[in-house]
């Protein structure tokens, strides 16, 4: 039996990018805690097709709602449909992302520069800023959803980094800025996770993920859930007291600077 600080009836949560990986992942999560969801993406099939998996394994309302979070004419809506179909808004879990392409700084094309900034970046504030009437009602919180490479820069995407980075302060100020109207603002910073497109690439040889972790402490990649459970844990009241906070959930390559001794 969990825990009822866990324990999610009652609310809705939106989660942006909810049709697949970690996004999907967390849908489903919320879903089995007692969460109503919506979830939105830019592919109406692949959404459909997860709403009604997540109808059918958790007995929750689940809308699809096609968006492009890079329009805030579309995040406007997605709150807008959310909270007239499903009756209010309690979580909003900023996770749609992802970087375009592999390319050094000094060759990067500018418009996929753009795309990466509002994608990992803008996108947050343009949910954010569109729910936050709703979650001031209900007393609400946020979790945006970074990356190690927001923590120690990963090369080749650079836009990407940089955004991620930003997500993580743009947490801070949102909860400074939010905190008296009762509304926490957490983030979680995913490592490498093994997602349903990173097993694609796996199994393609681009690369290899044992190899990939061998310094990391833990020595793998992470699965989808575990990264779920950390977002699922802010959005909880198990989290009322916690604010403004980045965790990482990336095995540990972040410490940093240890010696690889015989534990
Ligand atoms: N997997 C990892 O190893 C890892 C590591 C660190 C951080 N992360 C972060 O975790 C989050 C989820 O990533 P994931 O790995 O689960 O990737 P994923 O399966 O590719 O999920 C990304 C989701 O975002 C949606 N999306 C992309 N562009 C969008 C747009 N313009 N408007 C609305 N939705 C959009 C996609 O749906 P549509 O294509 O249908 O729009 C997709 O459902 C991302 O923020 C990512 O940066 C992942």
């Amino acid at each position: 039996m969990l825990p009822e600080e866990f324990d999610l009836s009652g609310r809705v949560a939106i989660v942006t990018g909810g049709g697949t990986g970690i996004g999907k992942a967390t849908a489903r999560l919320l879903a089995r805690r007692g969460a109503d969801v919506a979830i939105a993406g830019r592919k109406a099939d692949v959404l459909e097709a997860a709403a009604e998996e997540i109808r059918q394994e958790s007995g929750k309302r689940c809308l699809a709602v096609p968006t492009d979070v890079r329009k805030p004419e579309h995040c406007q809506a997605l709150m807008e449909r959310a909270a007239s179909e499903l009756g209010r808004i309690d979580i909003l879990i900023n996770n749609a992302g992802g970087a375009h392409g592999h390319i050094g700084l000094s060759k990067i094309d500018l418009a996929k520069w753009d795309r990466d900034i509002q994608l990992n970046l803008s996108a947050a504030q343009y949910c954010a800023q569109a729910a936050l009437p709703h979650l001031k009602k209900s007393k609400g919180c946020i979790v945006n959803i970074s990356s190690l490479a927001g923590v120690h820069g990963t090369q080749g995407v650079g836009a990407y980094s940089a955004a991620k980075a930003g997500l993580q302060m743009l947490t801070r100020v949102m909860a400074a800025e939010w905190g008296p109207a009762g509304i926490r603002v957490n983030c979680v910073a995913p490592g490498m996770t093994a997602t349903e497109q990173a097993r694609k690439n796996w199994e393609k040889g681009f690369y290899d993920p044992i190899e990939a972790t061998k310094t990391f402490p833990l020595r793998r990649p992470g699965e989808m859930d575990e990264v779920a459970q950390a977002i699922a844990f802010f959005a909880s009241d198990a989290a009322s007291y916690i604010t403004g906070e980045t965790i990482a959930v990336g095995g540990g390559p972040q410490i940093g600077g240890l010696v690889d001794v015989d534990a």
